[in-house]
């Protein structure tokens, strides 16, 4: 039986013989494209060539093994991961590519090869599907497939699919076409012989399922819904390297393969609970084996994104993984019991499994395993804060003789504690409560609407002006001749602007944590803003407010000049600070993120505690020495990227890198790096560091300036120096005489304390001896120049000396601010019930002012000092002696 690893070879060489060139997987977080988060098939890393922006060159046929991960947007599997066996949250698939080459017949032809002569699946458990047209969008029958699949299988084992299942989109817009897709029937014979497999396709039978997706790219959807036919055909194809796996080692479930077993085997050892291979159809499911399910599967979709540099966060992507790893938390805490973190235990087993094929894993395990454990404790006691709230709610249920918890407390547990309405509702049955699910689901319409109101950004189609392909020309100019090639119109939240792609650019595009340049496109007749470059599918995209008079004008655009130095010289500083981490800290140091403006840099890595005050100065002057030796900036632009790595290259695990990258060295430092830089490590004058801190588990922030934002922090540095000196008499030795002022300051407060506790023991003592007696009662009554807390001090003080039939009032006033004290013995609460936070409540009033407390002390703080006398007079006529 093949393993998964070697499946995985053969797929590659069994293409790699037809003439495909082998590739990398893209990164799975995708990191420059507004359309999409993450990877969701394997040819979004070749979108561009698909849409005719990029030249393919001479590789038109490619074969991969790309990481996927489907829980957003269109392709979203996240809700069923667990249910069943088969479906995933990250996945691998395998693809095979041709761009502009074979079409229908080789992609056929290929894909039936493969499957029947390599791998010996049986033909007659293979049934294909083709796209039955759509009169609607004017699209006929495949009637091409059908005739090229008539050649391997008989005409009942084709099947007409409808929209839905055989025209392959990637989202809402972009590359698109019919498809074809291959089934697998793996049920007994005895099965088959009951219900023909045909009948069973795209019918949710777990055991005839689709393994390969073959897509002819044929159309470009557009964003007002038409289709537009794309320059070359393209075959793009997609297997599910899980599922392909299942088949070939005779199992019912994903999660029997060797993929998943050992993380499974794992989970056993770990809860001490056995995972019964229930087959995903409700009849034998228990939640245990989902559970666990759920857990193997998230575990992967959340170590393969933090390994690919997002971390789970609040925001965009990261809200994503953070959402995976909370559900995977959830179920294992409801049905495996766990109520500590636990799935970070998992780490190194799937390293042992994956790590091979992914070295991102191996390289990366610490950090995966510390922020997969610090979010999994943060969101446990988000969990216990939830069930406190909850179990709140089902006493008021009590109190009350309800028994149906309101669909608004419900969605508060959602939205607030990320309770899904089916944990709610197991808690509250546990307690013999049940849940109004139709007023949850009302609330969340209502959230949903909001968030339908707030939508931002709508982008019209892209106007062509003029064919062709952009190039970018910044890394040698900052002023090009240019002309406008396509534009669009944004909406977002009511302000309207134009995106513009030039057919020449010096403007860089926000990317690798540098801004974007600002600057202007000046023709014959008119200036035009552009207030930020963005970058989409490798080019720059110009935000400009109001569109040129003359679209077709000739231009120069001009970038700006200073903000492009500093943020130049901003990023180069960041190489020379990843440089020197290295140095100081040791090799473990690897960029988790950037940002790069004119006006300052951040950088976060990797390191396990705080930089101490001593590193970071040697990092500084490491980077500071790196700057006075003036390195030239040494670019090798179109290295191939083995060779880069040969010269020993800094890569990035998570970015995306072409066949060709650039390379980018200051003397010792050597990165692959697609930003702007200053053309030597002199211009950035000096660097310094003024901030350092935590961003997550293992991952730090350092914040510097460079340059000129240095010499100005420095200039209002010493302004405060000489502003302290000033205050000090302009002493020389300033360290001293501060040193001194704070140790008589020290001295001086000791002695007030010691002075303050003097008065309060001698106001006691002379407050004890005027002490009144009413009808038993001893009262003591006061109104004093006294802070609120000596003012307690005193009472506790009186009582201590009067323990028995105490009723004491002080009035005291400090700084313009009148405040009350009320202190009665305990027999005085117990046998006359009285009360000094009830009495005090009545009395404040007098003051403008609240207060309270317990039975036998009460202090109130208030605003008219003028009437203290009278609520100390007050207190005593409540007590009512
Ligand atoms: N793009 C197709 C899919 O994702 C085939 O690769 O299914």
């Amino acid at each position: 039986m093949m393993t998964a690893n070697e499946v995985r070879e053969s797929y590659k060489k069994f293409f790699e013989t037809k003439g495909h060139k082998i590739v990398a997987s893209a990164p799975m977080v995708i990191k420059d494209d507004p359309t999409l988060m993450f990877t969701n098939a394997g040819m979004n890393q070749w979108k561009d060539i698909i849409l005719g922006t990029k030249d393919p060159g001479k590789d038109v046929r490619r074969v991969d093994s790309q990481k996927c991960l489907r829980v957003s947007g269109k392709h979203n599997d996240l809700e069923e991961v667990g249910h069943d066996t088969y479906h995933h949250t990250m996945f691998e698939m395998l693809g095979n590519w041709s761009f502009g080459d074979y079409f229908k017949e080789g992609a056929i032809d290929y894909a039936w090869e493969y499957l029947v002569d390599v791998l010996h699946l049986n033909p007659e458990d293979l049934y294909v599907t083709v796209f039955e047209g759509s009169p609607e969008e004017n699209l006929s029958r495949d009637d091409e497939a059908a005739r090229f699949w008539g050649k391997h299988v008989p005409a009942d084992h084709i099947i007409n699919g409808n929209k839905h299942d055989n025209f392959w989109e990637m989202g809402d817009t972009g590359p698109c076409g019919p498809c074809s897709e291959i089934h697998v029937d793996s049920r007994t014979p005895e099965e088959k012989a009951q219900v023909p497999g045909r009948e069973l396709v795209n019918k949710d039978n777990p055991q005839v399922i689709e393994i390969w997706n073959i897509v002819f790219m044929q159309y470009n959807r557009k964003a007002d819904g038409s289709l537009e036919p794309l320059p070359m055909h393209v075959i793009d194809t997609g297997m599910g390297f899980e599922r392909l796996v299942r088949m070939l080692q005779g199992k019912h479930s994903n999660y029997d393969t060797d993929i998943f077993q050992p993380i499974i085997k794992e989970i056993e050892r770990l809860t001490g609970l056995k995972y019964e291979d229930a087959h995903g159809d409700s009849r034998t499911q228990t939640n245990i084996d989902v559970a666990m399910r759920v857990v193997a599967d998230h575990l992967r979709a959340v170590a393969f994104s933090i390994a690919d540099g997002q971390l789970p966060s609040n925001a965009k992507a990261g809200y994503v993984i953070r959402r995976i790893l909370r559900r995977a938390v959830r179920y294992a805490y409801t049905f495996l019991n766990r109520k500590e973190a636990f799935m970070y235990k998992l780490v190194p087993v799937l390293v042992q499994e994956m790590g091979a094929a992914y070295p991102e894993l191996p390289a990366q395990q610490e950090l995966i395993a510390r922020v997969m454990k610090e979010e999994e404790d943060s969101f446990l006691r988000t969990l216990d804060k939830g069930i406190n709230l909850l179990n709140g709610d089902m006493d008021e249920l009590k109190a009350h003789g309800k028994t149906e918890l309101d669909g608004a407390a419900a969605f508060r547990l959602f939205d607030t504690y990320g309770f899904p309405l089916d944990l709610t509702e197991l808690i509250c049955r546990e307690n013999g409560y049940t849940v109004d699910g139709k007023g949850f689901d009302e609330e969340m319409e209502k959230q949903k609407a909001r968030a339908r109101n707030a939508a931002v950004v709508e982008n019209g189609d892209w106007e062509v002006v003029k064919e062709g392909e952009q190039e970018f020309v910044g890394y040698d100019y900052t002023e090009y001749e240019c002309h406008i090639l396509r534009y669009r119109k944004v909406t977002q939240k009511k302000n309207t602007f134009f995106e513009l792609v030039l057919d020449h650019t010096p403007f860089y595009g926000e990317m690798g944590g540098q801004v974007g340049d600002t600057g202007v496109l000046v023709s014959a007749d008119e200036t035009v803003e552009v207030i930020d470059t963005k970058r989409e599918n490798n080019q720059s995209i110009h935000i400009v407010k109001q569109l040129p008079k003359d679209i077709r004008a000739d231009f120069m655009a001009c970038v700006d000049i200073d903000k492009r130095d500093g943020s130049a010289a901003n990023h180069t500083a960041t190489h020379l600070l990843d440089y020197a981490l290295k140095q100081v800290l040791g090799d473990h140091v690897e960029q988790k993120g950037s940002y790069v403006s004119a006006d300052t840099l951040r950088f976060d890595f990797s390191h396990f505690q705080k930089v101490t005050d001593e590193e970071l100065r040697q990092v500084e002057r490491i980077v500071n020495d790196m700057i006075r030796q003036d390195f030239p900036l040494d670019e090798h632009r179109d290295t191939p990227l083995e060779e880069a790595k040969a010269l020993g290259a800094i890569a990035l695990f998570g970015e995306k890198y072409g066949d060709k990258v650039r390379v980018v060295r200051f003397g010792p430092s050597c990165e692959f790096c697609g930003g702007i830089h200053a053309k030597s490590t002199g211009r950035i004058g000096f660097f310094k560091i003024i901030g350092e801190s935590s961003v997550a588990a293992g991952i730090r922030r350092i914040e510097a300036l460079t340059g000129k934002a240095c010499e100005e922090a420095i200039y209002a540095l010493q302004d405060t120096l000489t502003d302290v000196r000033a205050l000090f008499n302009n002493a020389k030795d300033l360290k001293g005489v501060v040193g001194k002022y704070i140790e008589e300051h020290d001295a001086m407060k000791k002695d007030i304390e010691k002075f303050r506790a003097q008065t309060v023991e001698r106001l006691k003592d002379e407050l004890v001896k005027r002490v009144k007696l009413m009808n038993g009662v001893q009262v003591v009554r006061a109104v004093i120049e006294m802070e609120p807390s000596a003012a307690k001090d005193l009472v506790f003080k009186i009582r201590e000396a009067l323990p028995e039939n105490l009723l004491c009032v002080i009035g005291s006033k400090a700084h313009e601010k009148p405040m009350l004290s009320v202190m009665l013995s305990d027999d005085m609460v117990k046998g006359h019930s009285l009360n000094a936070g009830q009495m005090i409540r009545e009395a404040a009033k007098l003051i403008q002012g609240g207060g309270g407390g317990q039975p036998h002390y009460a202090q109130a703080g208030g605003k008219n000092i003028d009437g203290l006398n009278a609520a100390v007079d007050k207190v005593i006529e409540l007590a009512a002696l």
